[in-house]
């Protein structure tokens, strides 16, 4: 049976630079160790390279841009590539793309060999996105985001729903969800409603004891 993913972005908080960031990556590839679980982070740009050297869990880019050459401030697809990324995130909802920038950078993710996961705010916009061939859909209601409330519990509906119309359009693409994801229980309920994991942030990354919580989410699996 393959792992389902635990995907923690670690966004552009505080508590996820620096020496906290290493604690969490530390506790993050300890509770992979342990559990089995696939557990990927996605930490600052600053940390990309240090995290991919040292560390042995799947690190993800928060962004890319489909460019390549001179583009002063943008991140091409190969400079994550070079520092030993597995993927990216593509279009969260605190960094929206157009539908055609969607479809360019995940061809650019592909062409390097990057797994691409695009987050998504409605059945319809995962459907769109599914047919771009990504690696991973992630759906996640803005309206939850960093409201402790979890998906998994308080709309079932767009998990399934996005489960149904992505494969739908595409049995090949996986799909995570994400938005107040914070226990075992949300892990399992988001797992039994088809979903192949989950993406989350501040219920591990502000946390005081981000092992605990890791702990927590693998718990029920
Ligand atoms: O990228 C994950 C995110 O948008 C969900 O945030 O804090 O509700 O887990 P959070």
């Amino acid at each position: 049976m393959v792992s389902p993913l635990i995907l923690v972005n670690f966004k552009s908080y505080r508590e996820g630079t620096g020496d906290n960031a290493n604690r969490i990556g530390s506790a993050a590839e300890i509770v992979m160790q342990e559990s089995g679980v696939t557990i990927g982070i996605a930490p600052q740009f600053t940390e990309l390279h240090s995290f991919c050297k040292h560390y042995e869990i799947p690190v993800y880019a928060q962004h890319i841009d489909p460019v390549e050459g001179a583009f002063t401030g943008y991140v091409p697809a190969f400079t994550i590539q070079t520092a030993g990324c597995t993927g990216t995130l593509i279009n969260h909802s605190e960094h929206r793309l157009s539908i055609a920038d969607i479809e360019a950078t995940i061809a650019v993710a592909k062409f390097h060999h990057l797994e691409s996961v695009v987050c998504t705010n409605n059945v319809a916009v995962s459907a769109a996105a599914a047919s771009f061939d990504s690696t991973y859909i992630a759906i996640e209601p803005p309206e939850l985001i960093n409201s402790h409330i979890s998906v998994a519990k308080a709309d079932p509906d767009i998990i399934e729903g996005t489960v149904d119309a992505v494969h739908k359009i595409n049995p090949g693409v996986k799909v995570l969800c994400g938005a107040g994801i914070q226990s075992g229980e949300c892990v399992k309920t988001a797992l039994s409603l088809g979903a192949d994991g989950v993406l989350l942030a501040s219920s591990v990354v502000t946390a005081k004891d981000p092992k605990a919580v890791l702990r927590e989410l693998v718990s029920l699996l």
